[in-house]
């Protein structure tokens, strides 16, 4: 008999797991992964940070530490929001683990069972993953190359009861890709004023822009205190130090941070302090500069290839930026089945199939493709191995 809450029915295994596992096999060309390139990561640096820490002197970055993060990380993350539009101080800034566990935070903060997300469509996948527990209702909007749509919003806020928060990634979204123009911030946070909701912005892939001028995040432009800012470590440092950041208004960035006391105490003090160490002794925009023309030169390879080889009928978005194309295929392809039948056994290549990106309604006529991390030889050897199966398929 079980025991389990109800809140464990929608705590249900990753529909992607099961192949992912097969992304770091040998003969297997993944696009699946959107994980950062490690061979970006500033091994280095860290290396020599770590080794300084983890000695007796610094016994502290071994001892429990503060709850919301270390007042120097907090400090210098404040410093680099500042900078990018959001002026804020230490104190309004929550160190969480990674972007990933603002998400559950947010959602636990503002969700009652049967209160209703709004999300992109399609959305980030790990935010469905993280909002689920809070048995929440989800309701959908369209996006466009401008990003959400936002006259769609307006007919979604005017016509649906209890809409809590918006939840959104503005830059270069996963998994599609694309960037919210700034009339649509704009718009957006008309809408969230007069329909008083909240807005989650989630922005891990920000600074990997690689074409075009930085938009102001929708935070910078939020004048009632109801726009929640969420960045991470992961794209620009590492992913495997599991940090990131939560901007919001006191009251609310204080019962997160009783959440956050209440889920795991604090991050770990040795990677707090390491990342403080980074950024006080290096210089992470160059880092972040550096890392820019790998990725920009692997997008336009995808990019490239998929125009050469891709038969007529599928589209997909050119993104200025982040990890992500979004494949959009002709209506009747079910991206899942032909991954299983041909892409893998045919020609081992993985991607994500797009059903489980949808909050409502799954489309499953595209896929996620990654550009981040394949090399040169085995992403063009893979987008046209793809092609041509796409081509005997369509035919
Ligand atoms: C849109 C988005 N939000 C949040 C995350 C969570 O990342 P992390 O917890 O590593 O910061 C990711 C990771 O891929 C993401 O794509």
């Amino acid at each position: 008999m079980t025991r389990f809450a109800r809140r464990a029915e929608r705590v249900q295994p990753s529909a992607i797991r099961e192949f992912l596992a097969l992304a770091g096999q040998p003969g297997i060309t993944s696009f699946a992964g959107g994980y950062p390139d490690p061979t970006l990561f500033p091994i280095e640096q860290l290396h020599k940070i770590y080794d300084d820490l983890l000695t007796p002197a610094n016994a502290s970055a071994l001892q429990y530490t503060a709850s919301d993060g270390t007042p120097e990380l907090r400090a210098l993350v404040a410093g680099r929001l500042t900078a990018d539009g959001m002026p804020c101080a230490p104190d309004d800034v929550l160190i969480t683990q990674g972007g990933q566990q603002g998400l559950d935070l947010v959602a636990k903060l503002f969700i009652d069972a049967g209160d209703v997300i709004v999300c992109e469509r399609p959305t980030f996948l790990g935010a469905l993953i993280a909002f689920n527990p809070c048995e929440p209702a989800y309701a959908s909007v369209p996006m466009d190359d401008e990003g959400l749509d936002t006259d769609a919003l307006e007919q979604v806020l005017r016509t649906t009861q209890r809409v809590k928060l918006i939840y959104t990634v503005p830059d270069f979204q996963n998994p599609t890709g694309r960037t919210m123009s700034l009339a649509r911030r704009r718009r957006l946070v008309e809408l969230a004023d007069e329909f008083d909701v909240m807005v989650l912005e989630d922005t891990p892939y920000r600074e990997l822009r690689y074409d075009g001028e930085r938009l102001p995040s929708i935070k910078s432009l939020d004048t009632s205190g109801r726009v929640i800012h969420l960045g991470s470590f992961s794209k620009i440092l590492a992913p495997g130090l599991r940090l990131g950041w939560v901007l919001a208004e006191p009251e609310i960035r204080e019962n997160l941070s009783l959440l956050k006391l209440a889920a795991d105490t604090q991050n770990g003090t040795l990677n707090m302090r390491a990342a403080a160490a980074y950024l006080s002794g290096f210089d992470i925009e160059a880092h972040i500069a550096g890392m820019l023309p790998t990725y920009r030169h692997q997008r336009d390879l995808m990019l490239a290839s998929i125009e050469e080889h891709f038969p007529a009928g599928v589209r997909w978005t050119r993104p200025d930026g982040g990890l992500f194309t979004w494949v959009t295929f002709p209506e009747g392809l079910d991206t899942a089945a032909f991954q299983r039948d041909h892409l893998i056994p045919r020609a081992g290549v993985i991607l994500v199939p797009s059903a489980p990106f949808f909050a409502t309604e799954p489309e499953v006529n595209h896929a996620r493709m990654s550009f981040s991390g394949v090399p040169d030889d085995r992403l063009v050897a893979g987008v046209t191995a793809m092609g041509g199966l796409l081509r005997e398929v369509l035919a």
